[in-house]
């Protein structure tokens, strides 16, 4: 190519460049739209970012923080919530795209003030220190059983390995679970669910 072509197409790349450069920073339409939303029961209609996270709406717009958020990327199940009674991360879930019935740990507890029996199993078994992961953890370990995922220790670890817990009590969780699944099986027990 000769200087003089070059000449001609070099301001042609830049121009190009520069309505790269404009698109790139081009603002994206974040406005709001209606969603609703059914949590514990309770229908809520809001407007929101359709980028919003199910685990985000939960704290920040329904003030519902018992869902916590660890890793804000799918890596640590602290984020765990139940859709139609299937265990989600709900940090990698739009809030928008949600049509099922969410539950959150705070909709486990029964009307007359009683603890889930997964909840209890963990008090009675010690299967916390911090904390922080636990309403993950029992959103999962009830999901796991009705799975059919708890059938022995080794089922339970690999079924739970989503959970992840910095605090290691692992063998205290696997051993709530045991509890609750346990008594599932017994005739004289019904319902964990
Ligand atoms: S916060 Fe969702 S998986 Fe860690
Ligand atoms: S109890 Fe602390 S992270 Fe699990």
């Amino acid at each position: 190519m000769s200087a003089s072509a070059v000449a001609v197409v070099a301001p042609n790349f830049a121009t190009a460049a520069a309505r790269g450069a404009e698109d790139s920073t081009e603002e994206v339409d974040t406005s709001a739209i209606p969603i609703k939303l059914e949590v514990n029961g309770v229908s809520h209609h809001l407007r929101l970012d359709v980028r919003t996270s199910l685990l985000d709406t939960l704290r920040e717009n329904l003030g519902l923080t018992g869902t916590k958020k660890g890793c804000d990327h799918g890596q640590c199940g602290a984020c765990t919530v139940h859709v139609d009674g299937r265990r989600i991360l709900s940090c990698l879930t739009l809030a928008a795209s949600v049509r099922e019935a969410v539950t959150t740990v705070e909709g486990l507890q029964r009307e007359d003030g009683a603890l889930h029996p997964m909840q209890q199993s963990f008090v009675d078994h010690d299967a916390l220190q911090c904390g922080y992961c636990t309403p993950g953890q029992i959103m999962s370990a009830i999901a796991c059983i009705h799975e059919g995922h708890a059938g022995s220790d080794a089922e339970i670890r690999e079924y739970m390995s989503g959970n992840l817990c910095r605090c290691a009590a692992y063998p205290n969780i696997v051993a709530a679970i045991r509890q609750v699944k346990t008594a599932l099986s017994s005739p004289s027990t019904k319902g964990a669910g």
